[in-house]
């Protein structure tokens, strides 16, 4: 009983039926963009160790993977791609026959409009420091070098038929540069989803085995540093006036507030990335037998929509789906 005769709050929890009703946040299919791999050079897939369930696709394999998600109904596919060479101011990720542009092209002719098709629009994977720029004389990354060739990146994946680009360099001015080159290049209508606010966050781990990340010491020059708060909707602030579509907050769980302040600060479409590092606890404690895998899925993404993003990165989106569908 609370102090006040009558009132009861569980009253509302008793049945599932009820439990329903009441439901504030809801999850879908829809919103969920699943993460995809595609290494150059893979005849058959390959499981990436510490990402259990999560495949190194050939360009074959990729586009059944693709398929796979339309048929669960996921909202989109963001594509990264894993070259076989790799040098200094990554050409991989700008050659019209590079392994990303070439999935790029290999999915849309998949899935057409079925679903949303992105390209990671970033060049760590195909640099041979792994840096997500090119670097200075000096070993330093140099930002407006790398809008430059971020521009050309943006044009090679608008070519390949990509609907948004996913920019995740986290270089200044990088919405604005790729946008102009875009519109000036005739590529009005391909979006822009803005990593604006990228953490530099240990939880990358894992994806930095799925794509052989070759990065030697850290990105904390240009990523955010995880106490900040602020300086997320200043990033989110800038992205949007440059033109950004959508806007990101990266990763998911750790920054809850952090999406919530984005949600509360723009009118955009506000993304959250569940990154490899949170998918990989999860699995691993499930594997274990310490946690309900299943259960806790979906307990985070609820939380990560709850928190007010609207769309989610999840390794897990056709799995979700799966339980979603069941579900509904
Ligand atoms: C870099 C990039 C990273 C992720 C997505 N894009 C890693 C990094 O910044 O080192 C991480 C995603 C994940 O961990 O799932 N372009």
């Amino acid at each position: 009983m609370t102090g006040f005769p009558g009132v009861r709050p569980r009253r509302l929890r008793r049945t599932a039926a009820l439990r329903r009703l009441v439901e504030e946040t809801r999850l879908a299919p829809a919103e969920m963009v699943l993460p995809l791999f595609v290494r150059e050079g893979l005849t058959e897939p390959r499981e990436v160790a510490s990402l259990p369930g999560v495949l190194q696709h050939s360009r074959d394999s990729l586009r059944k993977a693709a398929a796979e998600a339309v048929r669960a109904g996921v909202g989109g596919l963001m594509l990264f791609g894993v070259p076989e060479h790799r040098d200094e101011t990554g050409t991989g990720g700008t050659d019209p026959d590079g392994v990303l542009n070439a999935a790029l092209r290999d999915v849309v002719a998949e899935v057409g409009d079925a679903t949303v098709v992105m390209g990671d629009l970033c060049l760590d994977e195909f640099t041979s420091h792994g840096h997500c720029g090119v670097l200075a004389a000096d070993g330093t990354v140099d930002n407006d070098a790398t809008l430059a060739r971020y521009a050309e990146m943006g044009l090679a994946q608008a070519a390949a038929g990509a609907h948004v680009l996913g920019l995740s360099g986290m270089m200044d001015g990088q919405v604005g540069a790729v946008r102009q080159a875009l519109d000036q290049a005739g590529y009005p209508d391909v979006a822009v989803l803005a990593y604006a606010a990228k953490y530099a966050s240990a939880c990358y781990g894992p994806f930095r085995d799925a794509v052989e990340s070759t990065l030697v010491g850290d990105r904390k020059s240009y990523q955010q540093d995880p106490p900040n708060l602020r300086e997320a909707l200043r990033e989110v602030a800038l992205d949007v006036a440059e033109g950004a579509d959508l806007v990101m907050v990266k990763p998911a769980l750790p920054y809850l507030d952090v999406i919530a302040a984005v949600r509360a600060a723009v009118t955009v479409p506000v993304a959250a990335y569940q990154v490899s590092g949170e998918y990989a606890m999860v699995e691993a404690a499930a594997a274990n037998g310490w946690l309900d895998r299943d259960r806790v899925m979906l307990e985070t993404l609820t939380s990560i929509r709850r928190a007010g993003a609207q769309v989610i990165l999840t390794y897990w989106a056709v799995a979700a789906a799966h339980l979603l569908n069941r579900s509904a």
